[in-house]
């Protein structure tokens, strides 16, 4: 396994993964669960985040207690589907920066459109998350992160729900100094370049459209 990738086995994560592949499950439970997963691979991606210290008082007595260090994160939902796992993350960190990156995969060739952009100031400065559930050419998040790089990202991660060993692949020989963290590695893409055995279009399946 790639060093920069960390797969995230926790067994409230699979169960949750089940439930959001299940092709019987509504649009509202998919949304809610996949921004309960966020939650959980939160914790993963900003384990290491730098921290500084500040004296406080508590009931109890003066005290030297951690905080953040540095100016706000910043997460980049790549659209649509992005939208999900960014609601996720800014439950755990509300004051964070957020981005957007519009980009659609032609169908034919399955590159992606870019068609949005805006990301907050200095982005030279902060950690930056982007977001997309699934990891499946790589194209799109290729394209993201070398977006976020041309407006100065020196430190990013990736998170998503399922990825693909073709889409890890390309990511990891494109932006090897993007770690990534997924829920799920699946088997292989199909012919149409979507996940097996997946869970279909993840931003169909959210938003009910088809
Ligand atoms: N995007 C999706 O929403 N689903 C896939 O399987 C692949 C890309």
């Amino acid at each position: 396994m790639h060093p920069n990738l960390t797969h995230v086995r926790h067994p409230l994560i699979q169960h949750k993964l089940t439930l959001m592949r299940d092709k019987n499950t509504p649009s509202a439970v998919f949304r809610q669960l996949l921004r309960e997963i966020a939650h959980l691979l939160a914790y993963e991606v900003l384990r290491d985040l730098p921290t500084t210290r500040k004296m406080i008082e508590t009931p109890m007595q003066e005290m030297d207690a951690p905080i953040l260090a540095g100016k706000k994160l910043v997460l980049v939902s790549i659209l649509r589907a992005g939208n999900g796992l960014l609601d996720g993350l800014l439950d755990l960190v509300p004051s964070a920066r957020v981005g957007f990156i519009g980009l659609y995969r032609d169908h034919e060739t399955l590159k992606p459109v870019q068609y949005y952009l805006k990301l907050p100031h200095s982005m030279d400065e902060r950690h930056c998350v982007a977001v997309d559930p699934m990891l499946a050419t790589g194209n799109s998040v290729i394209a993201a992160i070398d977006r976020l790089k041309e407006n100065g990202a020196k430190n990013i991660r990736f998170v998503c729900l399922l990825a693909a060993p073709e889409g890890i692949e390309a990511l990891t020989k494109a932006h090897p100094d993007v770690k990534i963290v997924t829920a799920a590695i699946d088997e292989r893409l199909n012919e149409n370049g979507y996940i097996m055995p997946g869970l279909g279009d993840a931003g169909d399946r959210m938003f009910g459209t088809k």
